[in-house]
């Protein structure tokens, strides 16, 4: 049976580029059966930017109730907080010593810094963060990583570092794949060149704790010009992805399409049938959230299980790492 191991940030609310991109192909993957699947909260990638020491134990139980609401089913995959587990940290710094750091020098992140002038004011953290991810990944074994297009990068120096490894000590580690969505790369609502993301306000995106009327009012403000000589614009076509991966049956989506295509489609009527479908699919998980928190002790019951169970598999993954670099 394959391995799936991936993981957020507990970093403030999730939004439905979240959603597309991650939590809802991750429900689908435990739900195939097919996997035995370990899904982290990565409250020590959070430390690496806009760290708040008062807010990230509230910030990691919301994540909990997010991956619970969004069909994270604790009885078929193992729910756990990264910090918590010391060996992901141990596991990080023996794999740094693997690492050149012209490799981590060519992650997108790093570029966007230097290209912006903040690379001298980066703390370290966000430039090793790649490689604590690798230790994430490989101390389950993980051989698959569900992930947006966004984490590319991260899942393929992951596989060099255990091709490494496994060179250097023997081998140890699978060399993990990338598994991507349908919906890889859900795109702002106000910029639609660039991806949907917290950081850039709250009216480029979809929260998924969003009431219906916030919903709505989001995407009639969403931006669909479309230059001259362009068949269809970043806004219409993003607009049209999100009907196609929200819209419960594709004939929504093809018969707005077509009316597209006739040059016949008022935007308003795109926006309307979106938000009806995008409130249809969030009404049953914000219910679900709401029945979770108000149930904190089954949380903290099934983060505390989820937390030994993936602690046992790291100690033991280490235990033969450590014997293999001659640390024993
Ligand atoms: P982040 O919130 O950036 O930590 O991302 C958490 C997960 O959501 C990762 O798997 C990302 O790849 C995915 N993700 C974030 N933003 C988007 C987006 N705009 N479209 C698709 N996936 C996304
Ligand atoms: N870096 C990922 C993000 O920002 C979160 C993450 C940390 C992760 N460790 C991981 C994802 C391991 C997959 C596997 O979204």
């Amino acid at each position: 049976m394959k391995t799936i191991l991936s993981g957020m940030q507990p970093s403030g609310q999730l939004h439905i580029g979240n959603y597309l991109g991650a939590l809802k192909n991750w429900a689908a993957l435990q739900n195939s059966g097919k996997y035995m699947c370990w899904f982290m909260i990565a409250d020590l990638h959070a430390m690496t930017v806009n760290y708040d020491a008062r807010a990230i134990g509230e910030r990691t139980k919301n994540l909990a109730l997010d991956y619970l609401a969004c069909g994270i089913d604790p009885d078929h995959s193992t729910i756990f907080i990264q910090s918590h587990i010391l060996e992901h940290t141990y596991l990080s710094w023996i794999f740094a010593n693997l690492v050149p750091i012209a490799e981590l020098k060519r992650m997108h992140q790093f570029k966007e810094k230097t290209a912006s002038g903040e690379e001298a004011a980066m703390n370290t953290g966000l430039f090793t963060y790649p490689i604590l991810m690798a230790a994430d990944i490989l101390i389950y074994k993980g051989d698959t990583v569900p992930v947006g297009e966004d984490q590319k990068q991260h899942v393929e120096i992951t596989c060099d570092i255990a091709r490494k490894f496994n060179n250097a000590f023997g081998k140890t580690f699978p060399e993990p794949e990338l598994l991507l969505t349908p919906t890889p790369r859900v795109m702002s609502l106000t910029e639609p060149m660039n991806k949907m993301s917290k950081s850039k306000g709250e009216k480029n995106y979809i929260a998924l704790s969003d009431s219906p009327e916030t919903i709505k009012k989001k995407l009639l403000s969403a931006v669909t010009d479309t230059s001259p000589g362009e068949t269809m614009g970043a806004g219409v076509t993003n607009l049209f992805t999100l009907l196609k991966a929200f819209a419960k049956d594709d004939a929504t989506h093809r018969e707005l399409l077509n009316t597209y295509n006739a040059k016949t489609l008022q935007y308003q009527e795109l926006k309307e049938t979106l938000a009806r479908e995008i409130i249809a699919t969030l009404a049953p998980i914000q219910e679900k959230r709401r029945e979770f928190e108000s149930r904190p002790e089954i949380v903290a019951e099934v983060l505390f299980e989820g937390t030994k169970k993936a602690r046992a598999l790291a100690q033991a993954t280490l235990a033969e790492v450590k014997e293999k670099v001659g640390l024993k």
